[in-house]
């Protein structure tokens, strides 16, 4: 049977209650998001679950932001779930929402030779999409589009990102995306839209607001994690 594994997002860790029988690969407390990786079933699947990630604004390397995807090879995973928290762009989006990742915008040019039509490829999104419809759970769809952070969006540039066709913004996952299509791996990308950006006079986002927005969307987002591993 296949190794699914699974990156979890900013605020989202709680989902590595699910496995049963887990086996602790690795703990690193030393970073600003603290790292676990967790090994062991869910519905009788094998999974590993990623618990924090590296990104390039804390000045991290491409080996050490690719250090759950290299792991993830390593281990042999054959599909990987890709989280990560995220601001709603579109209008109708509202905090909790989930939404499956279908296509990216780039802002952090880690361009590769990788055609990007491949990362989203239409038989296994609509599967997806068909699994969360049939279990009631509500799942967007949309394009992601990431800056390097570390700072959240200026009013103007989230005006850019409303007419350049974004959906949700965030500071990850695309450079994991690529990386791990471009080393053989199956990757969807899963969004939790923890905050609205609204160009008004008080629209700021703060760190806390994320975390407790993704503890706000756990059960749907638990429950979408569970059927996509069961059905992987
Ligand atoms: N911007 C960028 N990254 C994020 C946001 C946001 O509004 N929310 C969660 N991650």
């Amino acid at each position: 049977m296949g190794l699914t594994g699974v990156i979890l997002g900013s605020g989202l860790n709680r989902f590595s209650e699910k496995i049963t029988n887990p086996e602790i690969l690795l703990q690193d407390d030393t970073g600003f998001h603290k790292r676990r990786i967790i090994k062991g079933t869910i519905n009788g699947k094998p999974v590993v679950v990623f618990e924090g990630r590296s990104h390039f604004y804390e000045g991290y390397t491409c080996g050490q932001v690719f250090q759950n995807v290299n792991k993830a090879l390593e281990l042999g995973v054959r599909d990987l779930i890709i989280t990560n928290a995220a601001g709603g762009v579109n209008l109708t989006f509202q905090v909790s929402d989930l939404m499956l990742i279908t296509s990216h915008i780039d802002l952090m040019n880690r361009r590769t030779f990788l055609p990007n039509s491949i990362c989203y490829n239409h038989t296994s999104l609509n599967k997806i999409l068909t699994l969360a419809k049939d279990c009631n759970i509500k799942l967007r769809r949309g394009a992601y589009a990431a800056f390097s952070g570390p700072s959240y969006e200026t009013k103007s540039e989230i005006n850019l990102l409303r007419k350049i066709g974004a959906d949700a913004v965030g500071m990850s996952t695309i450079p994991e995306i690529l990386y791990a299509k471009q080393n053989g791996i199956n990757v969807t990308g899963i969004s939790c839209i923890t905050n609205l950006l609204r160009v008004s006079p008080n629209g700021k986002t703060e760190h806390s607001e994320v975390v407790d927005a993704g503890e706000r969307a756990y059960p749907n987002f638990s429950k979408l994690l569970i059927e996509i591993v069961s059905n992987s």
